[in-house]
Order: C-alpha cells, then structure tokens, then sequence
C-alpha cells in the first residue's frame, strides 16, 4: 500500500480556494430547544467567529446533535435567538453518512455532483484516496472513512467556509483519519465538530464549547487545557468536601455514619489510585505520540504505533470515566 498521505500540497489548494464568511459566523442567544415539548438544555449562547476551530463535547444524550440540526435549520429552537452570518456557507459531515442512489459509483456521484469530466474527477478523487478502481465502488458499499472522504471531497468543490461535522472520526480507518485531520488542519474556514476523540480534539481545536443542561461553558484552549481546568475545578471541590468532613469527624458516634466514613476513605483513595494511573497513562501516550509526530516512521511501523495509540487512549479513557464517575 502506498503511504496515504504525502499529497498536502494539493489538498491545501483545495481548501483555499472557498470564499471566507464575515467575522461573525455563528450566534446563539438564550438558546434552548427539545422534543415533544421536553427540554434537552437552555440558556445556550453562543459566539463564533471565522476560522474559530471548536470541538463541541457533552455527555452522550444532552443534545449536541440536537443543537446541529438548529444550526442548519432543520429544526426550530424552543426558545432564543440564532443568526448565521454573512457570507456563511455550511458543509455538514453527518454521523451517518448516507448518499441518495446507493447504487451510484463514487466516479459517478462525484461527476453528477460537481459536474466535472471524468480526467478532472479522477485526479480530485485520487487525493482523497481513491485511487483506480476504487472510484467504481458503489456508494452504498463504502466503509465508514471512505464515506467521509467522499463527502470530504465534495464539500472542499463547493466553496464551504464553515465545516460541521458530527462526530467524524468513529468508524474511520487509520489512514482515512489521518487523512482528515490534514484535512482539517488545512482548512481555510471555521470549523466546529462533536467529539469525544481527545486525539483529534488535541490536534484541531482551540477552543472547547461544553454543552450542559443549563447552557454552554467556553474554555479557551485544546482538551488537555480543558481537562486540566476540569480536575482543578473538582479537586477544589473535592477539598471543600474533606474539609466538611473533617469538621463532621470530630463528633461522629455511630455506626452507620463510621462506615459511611470508610467507603468515603476508599472513594478518595481509590481516586487517588486512579489518577496516579491516568498520569502514568499520559505519559505512555506522549510517548506514543512523539514517535508518531518525531520521526520519519515507516507506514507499517505507523500502523502499529496508531494501535498502540489508540488501545492507550481506550484504556485512558476508560479510567478516566471511571475517575468521573467517583467525583459525585
Ligand atoms: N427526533 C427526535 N425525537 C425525539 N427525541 C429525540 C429525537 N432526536 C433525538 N432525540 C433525543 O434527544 C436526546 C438528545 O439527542 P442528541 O441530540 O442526539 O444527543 P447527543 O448528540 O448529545 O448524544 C436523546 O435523548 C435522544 O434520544
Ligand atoms: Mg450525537
């Protein structure tokens, strides 16, 4: 297999060639918005401007799908105000990607798309991977990063200047993600994508919208910054905690109230074990991660570090849930 991914210069071009939006490109006030009358969140407000580069996180079912579809206008918020600016021109990457006549080429979709001959369409395919007979596969029969870049592909000839994208990176393949991120490192315009992908919000954004039930917080800054602000937000917490129950300590008698004590000791110890081992796990993956970005690797060996990679990150993020779950 040929390295997927040397071909920068050309994708650069692609992306430069949209027309940039005004200064403002998106904004909500006072947003809030449901099903059948039952509110997901509210209070939401928003304030983005061009080439903003936003990952919008939020535990799963709080409605950041939700908040996309007020976005490109398929749907009416319940309550507030949202304004598109001037000049603003969406492209939306869904979750599912689906495209009208499944049984369509990729050769075919992209020439009925964009009208261009067969030559043009071709070499534009090529840098996004297709390659050969690749562009004769049916649209419905693509993988889930070959459905990305073909959507990809297209978005970067229609001139977008504000990429929407919906948790892009699940179900996609090594090099289709790399692929992406170049992509999306490129990218002339704004940018504002769901994930839960703490590699590829390190790597794209600089700025991280939570969504809650009670609004929107902006942290400035990648998902480290993000987290940290996060953990030093609950240690504090967590410090106003023990303080209480040091002053509880001084003249508890009973016995229920001891073993409540006791399973808060294992809580705080178990937390400290846990973040002893998230600390140990961050380590192993920046170490994971300067071999990837620091050397002149050979694809296999990329290969290889990429699951390593992304098999640290599960176990990561696995303790890291389990740390969240321990602060309530
Ligand atoms: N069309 C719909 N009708 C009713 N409820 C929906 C609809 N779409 C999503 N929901 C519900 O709204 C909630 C938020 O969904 P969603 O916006 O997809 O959350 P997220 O993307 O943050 O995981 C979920 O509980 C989901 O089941
Ligand atoms: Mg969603």
């Amino acid at each position: 297999m040929d390295k997927p991914f040397e071909d920068q210069s050309n994708i650069k071009l692609n992306f430069e060639s949209s027309g940039r939006s005004g200064k403002e490109v998106l904004s909500m006030e006072n947003i809030s918005a449901g099903y059948d009358k039952i509110e997901l969140f509210k209070n939401v407000d928003m304030d983005l401007r061009f080439k903003d580069r936003v990952a919008l996180v939020g535990r799963n079912g709080i409605g950041k799908s939700t908040l996309f579809k007020l976005i490109l206008g398929t749907m009416e918020p319940m309550d507030g105000r949202l304004r598109l600016g001037a000049r603003t021109h969406i492209g939306y990457l869904a979750q599912d990607i689906a495209f009208e006549e499944p049984d369509r080429t990729v050769l075919a979709y992209f020439n009925g798309e964009t009208g261009y001959n067969e030559g043009p369409c071709r070499s534009k395919l090529a840098r996004f991977l297709f390659i050969g007979d690749d562009v004769y596969k049916k649209v419905s029969s693509l993988s889930g990063g070959e459905k990305v870049r073909l959507k990809l592909c297209l978005m970067m000839e229609q001139g977008i200047n504000f990429l929407i994208m919906d948790e892009p990176t699940n179900h996609v393949d090594i090099p289709s993600r790399e692929m992406l991120e170049m992509a999306l490192e490129n990218f002339d315009g704004t940018i504002l994508f769901i994930s839960h992908d703490r590699y590829l919000i390190n790597r794209i954004a600089d700025r991280i919208f939570e969504l809650s039930e009670d609004g929107l917080k902006d942290f400035e800054g990648n998902y480290e910054a993000f987290r940290a602000l996060k953990e030093s937000l609950l240690q504090a917490r967590m410090n106003e905690a023990s303080a209480e129950k040091e002053k509880r300590a001084q003249n508890y008698r009973d016995s229920d109230e001891k073993r409540l004590k006791n399973a808060e000791k294992r809580r705080v110890k178990k937390l400290e074990k846990l973040e002893q081992d998230l600390a140990e796990k961050e380590v192993e993956i920046s170490d994971v991660e300067g071999k990837l970005h620091g050397s002149e690797l050979e694809y296999d060996d990329l290969m290889k570090q990429y699951d390593i990679l992304n098999a640290l990150k599960s176990e990561y993020d696995t303790l890291m849930e389990e740390w969240v779950s321990l602060q309530d």
